[in-house]
C-alpha cells in the first residue's frame, strides 16, 4: 500500500476523491463503452479505495465504489415485457395483522370461520425472475424489473445449474416459472473473499451479491458464481398444472426445480403463527438469509377469485420478522423540502449497521414527532429498520445528561427559498409558500415528472435533472423538450459524449407522445397519484377537455367544479386541491407551454375494454354467488365504477335476494336492473 494516510480527515478527503474517480471511470467504461485508464490503474484505485476503507471503516462512504456493485448496463440488456406482471406482496408484521389478511380473504370469499389452508414458505430476500418454457424447453428468462418489464438475462440463467434447461416428465405446452435468485451465506463470504483477494469491491449483502452476478453482461461470470434458486410461483399456462398451490410446488420439482425444502402445507392462523416462531428460531442455521414468511392460499381457485388489489396479490402476504436495530450517534436534523413544499425533518447518523445494511439517515416525519421524542443533534438513538421501509428512530437513549444542547426548533421558513412555510390548522405537515419560486420544488417536480410512471426518460435520471436544473439548463418540464437543441452542448460535458447524449435525445423525443393519464399524474399536483390521474383521464377522455374543464372549475358553485368533485373517488377534496392549482396562472402558463410541445393521447379503456367499460354499477341484496366485495372486484376489471347508491347517473343495477330501496329507486328512475343470474351471464359472455 501506498503511505496511509496521516489521519481520519485525510482518509475522508481522499475516499471522497477516490469514489468520484472512480464514479467517472465507471461512466465512461460502462456508458461510453471508452475507458479512460487501464484494467490495473482502475483496479489499484479500487484496491487503495478498500484499504482505506479497511484502516477506517466508519469512514466507508455510503457512494464507496466498493459497495456499488457496478453500474445498471446502459441499454446492455433487452427489456422484456411480463405477459402477466410480477407483483409484490403485502407484509403483515405481527400476529394480528397476520389474523386480518385472514379475515380479509374470507370476507372476500363469504367464508364464516373457515380454518384457510395455506402453504408457508420462508420468504429470501434475493432477485425474482421469470422462466419461459415452451413444449419443456427454456426459451427465455427475465429479471423483475419494475414488474412490468425487466431484463432479459437468458444467457445468464442458462449458467445456473438449478434452472432446468428442459423439464422432466409431463409439462404443460407453454409455462412461465417464478422464482427467487439467490446466495448462500456461505457463497455470499466466499465470494466477497475472493474479491478482497484480487482487490475488487466488496458486496454488501447476499441479495447484492446475487443481483450483481446475474445481471453481468458477460455469461461468463455470471457462470463463475454461485447462484441457486427456488422456484414458487407461475405466470402464464397453457393448461391448468393443480388444483392447490401445494400440488403446484410438487408438479415443480417432478420438472426439476427446487422448491425451499422448508416449506410446509399448514391450515389457519394458529399453525402459521407456530411456523413463524419455529422458523425464527431456525433462522440463523438456514444456509441462506430470510426476513420472513410468505403464506399463500393453498386452493388455486380461490387464489384466481381472490385476485389483485394494486399492486399485491389478495390470496399472500409476507410476514416479517420484527425490525432490526442499533445505537447511533444523531449528526443533525436537515429539512428537505419536497415537490408540494412540504419540509421533512431527516436525521443524519454517524453511520451504523442495521441488520446488513449501512445507515446514514433515517425519517423524523414531521415536527410533531420530533418534539414528542425530543430528538437532539448530539443525541445517541436507538433506530430500526424493518424490511425495505426506510429507517426510523425509535427514542433516545441519554435524554438525560447534562451537556445535552437545546430542544431542535423547526423552521417556519423555507430553508431553501426563505418563503414562509405555513401549517394550516389541523394539519401534520408544514409546507413551504414559495411555489413554482422556491428551486426546491420546482427540482422534485422536475424528478417526478421524468419518474418511472411519469415521463419515464431513460438516461435523464435524478443526478442528471439535478445538475441541469441547477445549471439553468432545464428551469420547468416544457425546458426538457428543448433540450434537442442543446444536443452538441451536452455531447461536450463531462462523461457524455456524442453516444450518450443521441441516446438521451431520442429518448425524449419517444415520449412526445404520451398519454394522457400519464401526463396528468407527471404533473405532481398535490393528492394526484397515479390512480386518481388515471380517474381523470377517463373521466375526460382527451387533453383538451380535462383542460379546459379544470379551469372551469376554479369557479366554487360551476357546473365543472362539481362535476369534477362528483366523479367516484375523487371527491370535493381532492377536486379542491385541483382548482387551486389551476387557479394559478403560472401553473397554467407552465402547462400550455408543455402541451404545446406534446402529443397528448386521449385516454384508453382500461380492463379488457368489456361492456362495463365506463359504467356506474350498483349491488344491492346479497348475492349467491359471491360475496359483494367479489362482485364489486369483477365489476372494477371490467372497468366499470361501482357505487353505494342509485342516482340518474347509474348505468346497472344488480339485484340480489332481498333488495328493497335500491330496486326501487332504480325503477322509478328507470334505470335498467338485472338480476343475478343475468348479471352472471352478462360478466362471463364478456
Ligand atoms: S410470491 C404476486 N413467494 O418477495 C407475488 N415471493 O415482496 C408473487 N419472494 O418480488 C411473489 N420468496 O422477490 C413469492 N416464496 C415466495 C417468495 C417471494 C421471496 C420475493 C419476491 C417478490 C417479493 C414480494
Amino acid at each position: 500500500m501506498n503511505a496511509p494516510p496521516e489521519d481520519a480527515t485525510e482518509a475522508a478527503a481522499e475516499l471522497a476523491r477516490l469514489a468520484a474517480e472512480i464514479a467517472a471511470h465507471d461512466r465512461a467504461y460502462h456508458e461510453q463503452d471508452s475507458p479512460t485508464v487501464t484494467d490495473a490503474e482502475y483496479d489499484a484505485l479500487r484496491r487503495r479505495n478498500t484499504e482505506i476503507e479497511a484502516l477506517y471503516p466508519h469512514l466507508a462512504r455510503v457512494d464507496s465504489p466498493s459497495r456499488r456493485i457496478g453500474p445498471a448496463p446502459a441499454g446492455g440488456f433487452a427489456k422484456r415485457r411480463h405477459r402477466v406482471p410480477m407483483l409484490s406482496l403485502d407484509n403483515a408484521f405481527d400476529a394480528a395483522e397476520f389474523e386480518e389478511f385472514c379475515q380479509r380473504v374470507r370476507r372476500f370469499l363469504g367464508l364464516k370461520d373457515a380454518v384457510l389452508p395455506l402453504v408457508a414458505e420462508p420468504k429470501i430476500d434475493g432477485l425474482s425472475i421469470s422462466l419461459t418454457y415452451e413444449h419443456g424447453r427454456l426459451l427465455h428468462g427475465a429479471t423483475r424489473g419494475d414488474g412490468m418489464e425487466g431484463e432479459d438475462v437468458t444467457a445468464n440463467l442458462r449458467t445456473m445449474a438449478a434452472v432446468p434447461r428442459t423439464l422432466r416428465g409431463q409439462a404443460p405446452a407453454s409455462i412461465e416459472i417464478r422464482g427467487e435468485v439467490f446466495m448462500t451465506k456461505a457463497d455470499f463470504l466466499a465470494l466477497n473473499a475472493a474479491q478482497e483477494a484480487a482487490g475488487l469491491r466488496l458486496l454488501a449483502n447476499p441479495r447484492n451479491g446475487a443481483a450483481g452476478s446475474l445481471r453481468q453482461l458477460d455469461a461468463r461470470v455470471t457462470a463463475g458464481r454461485s447462484l441457486s434458486l427456488f422456484a414458487y410461483a407461475m405466470g402464464e399456462a397453457s393448461e391448468k398444472v393443480a388444483d392447490t398451490h401445494w400440488g403446484f410446488l410438487k408438479r415443480l420439482e417432478e420438472w426439476g426445480f427446487t422448491v425451499n425444502d422448508r416449506s410446509r402445507r399448514l391450515a389457519g392462523a394458529e399453525a402459521a403463527e407456530a411456523f413463524q416462531t419455529e422458523i425464527a428460531a431456525a433462522r440463523s442455521g438456514l444456509a441462506y438469509d430470510i426476513d420472513g414468511v410468505v403464506y399463500k392460499i393453498d386452493d388455486l381457485d380461490w387464489q384466481r377469485r381472490l385476485g389483485f388489489v394494486g399492486r399485491t396479490p389478495r390470496w399472500a402476504v409476507a410476514w416479517k420478522f420484527a425490525a432490526e436495530q442499533a445505537t447511533t450517534r444523531l449528526e443533525a436534523i436537515a429539512i428537505q423540502v419536497g415537490r408540494t413544499g412540504a419540509l421533512t425533518p431527516v436525521a443524519r447518523l454517524e453511520a451504523v449497521n442495521v441488520g446488513g445494511v449501512l445507515v446514514t439517515r433515517a425519517t423524523l416525519h414531521n415536527e410533531d414527532e420530533i418534539a414528542r421524542k425530543d430528538v437532539r443533534p448530539g443525541d445517541t438513538v436507538v433506530l430500526q429498520r424493518a424490511g425495505d421501509v426506510i429507517p426510523q428512530i425509535v427514542s433516545v437513549v441519554d435524554a438525560g445528561r447534562p451537556d445535552r444542547g437545546p430542544a431542535f426548533v423547526f423552521p417556519d421558513h423555507c430553508p431553501v427559498c426563505g418563503s414562509l412555510a405555513a401549517r394550516p390548522p389541523g394539519e401534520v405537515v408544514r409546507r413551504c409558500t414559495g411555489g413554482l419560486i422556491c428551486p426546491a420544488q420546482t427540482e422534485e417536480r422536475l424528478i417526478h415528472f421524468v419518474s418511472r410512471s411519469a415521463f419515464d426518460i431513460e438516461g435523464l435520471g435524478e443526478r442528471t435533472l439535478r445538475e441541469f436544473h441547477a445549471e439553468g439548463l432545464v428551469r420547468g418540464p416544457a425546458d426538457i423538450f428543448h433540450l434537442p437543441e442543446h444536443e452538441a452542448e451536452i455531447a461536450a460535458r463531462e462523461g457524455w459524449g456524442d453516444v450518450s447524449a443521441r441516446n438521451l435525445m431520442r429518448a425524449i423525443e419517444q415520449r412526445r407522445c404520451i398519454g394522457l393519464a400519464r401526463f396528468i399524474y407527471a404533473l405532481g399536483i398535490r393528492r394526484i397519484g397515479e390512480a386518481n390521474a388515471k380517474l381523470l383521464a377517463r373521466h375526460y377522455g382527451s387533453y383538451r377537455a380535462w383542460r379546459e374543464q379544470m379551469e372551469a372549475a376554479v369557479v366554487i358553485g360551476s357546473e365543472a367544479r362539481s362535476s369534477l368533485g362528483g366523479i367516484l373517488r375523487i371527491g370535493p377534496a381532492i377536486a379542491e386541491e385541483l382548482a387551486e392549482f389551476f387557479a394559478e396562472s403560472r401553473n397554467l402558463d407552465a402547462i400550455d407551454r408543455l402541451a404545446a410541445l406534446l402529443d397528448i393521447q386521449d385516454a384508453e379503456p382500461v380492463g379488457d375494454g368489456g361492456a362495463l367499460e365506463g359504467k356506474i354499477v350498483v349491488f344491492t341484496g346479497s348475492l349467491e354467488s359471491m360475496t359483494r366485495p367479489e362482485a364489486r372486484s369483477l365489476a372494477e376489471k371490467l372497468g366499470a365504477r361501482v357505487a353505494d347508491s342509485v342516482s340518474k347517473k347509474t348505468d346497472l343495477v344488480v339485484l340480489g335476494t332481498d333488495s328493497g330501496g335500491k330496486a326501487r329507486r332504480a325503477a322509478e328512475l328507470g334505470v335498467p336492473t338485472v338480476d343475478e343470474q343475468a348479471w352472471l351471464k352478462l360478466i362471463t359472455e364478456m
